[in-house]
């Protein structure tokens, strides 16, 4: 059975001091950990956090990457400027891409597209809004946006992770339940057996307000293969509770 995957998504937070302090209070307690780890940091900080964890059982992860390869792009990072800094993973299509910087299922697309070419592992986000989910549209969603990045990825689509992150679920202390994640995490299971031979390979997390109380429910579930941990991955003694419960 392959390991799961706890990702930590720390978003626009953090200082110089405060991530080599959560940093050296996860490597305190590395030693056992049964599973793969990462954070996913500002850009500003992939220097320091690599500094931080290379050759330590921590992969550095992004939380966005470029659509385009080079150029007049002010303000973007392509995917080849994180792989110099050892980037492992990039999450792409996060909902707050999508609702505050307009990213459509086809900017994703072109962005795990870029992350593949590049070798890092790219994070796909899919989740509906408490809306869609109301109008029992969740299915819908999350394969609309799923199918743009298989369509996009071809062969290379065993290579993705995805995360199923309900967007009222993501820093709303609501928690889907882990029979409404599992039945989501099954439906995109399917999907990506319709789109490659190697579907059981491909990590499905899931994100929304996990936590050190409900993380080994979520994580019994057969087709939940990790989490993406916003709020709860900046307390170190949170995240290593979680790290554990997938052990
Ligand atoms: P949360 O965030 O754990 O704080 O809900 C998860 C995410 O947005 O990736």
């Amino acid at each position: 059975m392959k390991k799961k995957l706890i990702a930590g998504n720390w978003k626009m937070n953090g200082s110089a001091a405060s991530n080599e302090a959560l940093i050296q209070a996860l490597l305190a307690q590395s030693s056992g950990w049964n599973c793969l780890v990462a954070v996913c940091v500002p850009a500003a900080y992939l220097a320091q956090v690599r500094g931080l964890t290379q050759g330590t059982g921590i992969e550095l992860g992004s939380q966005d990457v470029s659509a385009q390869e080079s150029g007049a792009f002010t303000g973007e990072i392509s995917a080849a400027m994180l792989k110099d800094f050892g980037t492992r993973y990039a999450i792409v299509g996060h909902s707050e891409r999508r609702q505050y910087h307009g990213e459509t299922d086809a900017v994703v697309a072109s962005k795990a597209q870029r992350a593949l070419a590049a070798g890092i592992t790219p994070i796909v986000c899919v989740g509906e809004t408490l809306a869609e989910r109301e109008a029992g549209r969740t299915e819908e969603v999350v394969k609309r946006q799923l199918a743009a990045v298989i369509h996009a990825n071809g062969h290379c689509i065993s290579e993705i992770v995805v995360a199923y992150e309900p967007v009222w679920a993501i820093g709303t202390g609501k928690t889907a339940t882990p029979e409404m994640a599992q039945q989501v995490h099954g439906v995109l299971r399917s999907q990506l057996r319709a789109a490659t031979e190697h579907a059981d390979r491909v990590h499905i997390l899931y994100g929304g307000s996990m936590n050190a109380a409900n993380a080994s429910q979520l994580l019994s579930q057969p087709d939940i293969d990790g989490g993406l941990i916003g709020g709860a991955a900046l307390k170190a003694p949170d995240f290593l509770t979680i790290i554990a419960a997938a052990g």
